[in-house]
């Protein structure tokens, strides 16, 4: 059976050692993808920043902070990974500096310089070889159905994925919610309104299968 990674939860960009950027990730689909690996039969190593959840039984989790720590996780486990699922909400900037301990308040006003986390998938995904990469797309910036369908094709397309998973941003902690996944290939799959279990494991599922096709094909 193939090792799956999946990176889960939000990352925490510290200002100082107190104060933080994140959002709203609960983790809750990342840890469902996690589980349904390891229920399918998967060895899974479960890339986490910070959750109130338990990581599943069976599964490795490794337990990171910030985006840059994340990656680092995510790039030594990579070697002994089949199937990469992107799951993390990854924070998109950090603050240019941290400072030490913590800085007293102070009323004045003052502006943060935020630089550019890596994009963690897309990095992963140079090296290819035979995995496939899932990635996820929550977009409350498109103005319809359709229009997030098409900005999420790209972004699989700018990633190098092979399968995306659309979501609309009531997705964000919410116990269920129906999901459009698309592939390299130009198909669409929508699934019924169902909880993150049920559809974490006809994801895991899907994602077998490609991987399944990618090592038949490629054995003489
Ligand atoms: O570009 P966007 O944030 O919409 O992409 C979402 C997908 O990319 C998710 O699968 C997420 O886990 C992954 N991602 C990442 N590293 C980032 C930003 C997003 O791995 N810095």
């Amino acid at each position: 059976m193939p090792t799956v990674l999946v990176t889960a939860g939000p990352t925490r960009e510290h200002l100082d050692e107190v104060r933080f950027l994140t959002n709203a990730s609960t983790g809750r689909m990342g840890y469902a993808i996690a589980a349904a690996a390891h229920a399918a039969g998967c060895e899974v190593v479960l890339v986490t920043g910070p959750t109130h959840l338990t990581p599943p039984a069976g599964v490795t989790d490794v337990q990171v902070v910030s985006a840059l720590e994340m990656l680092a996780a995510c790039e030594r486990a990579l070697a002994r990974a089949d199937i990469v699922f992107g799951v993390a909400a990854v924070a998109d900037h950090r603050p240019r500096a941290r400072h030490a301990g913590k800085p007293a308040k102070n009323d004045a006003p003052y502006s943060l310089e935020l630089v550019p986390n890596p994009d963690i998938l897309a990095s992963l995904a140079r090296v290819k070889g035979r995995r496939v990469f899932v990635g996820f797309s929550l977009d409350a910036q498109a103005a319809d159905a359709s229009a997030q369908r098409e900005r999420a094709r790209r972004k699989l397309e700018r990633k190098g994925l092979d399968l995306i998973v659309v979501n609309d941003s009531s997705a964000l902690g919410a116990e269920r919610s129906a999901v459009t996944v698309l592939d390299a290939g130009g198909h669409d799959y929508a699934l019924p309104p169902q909880d993150k279990e049920a559809t974490a494991a006809w994801l895991v599922q899907l994602a077998l299968a490609r991987w399944r096709t990618r090592v038949d094909e490629a054995s003489p």
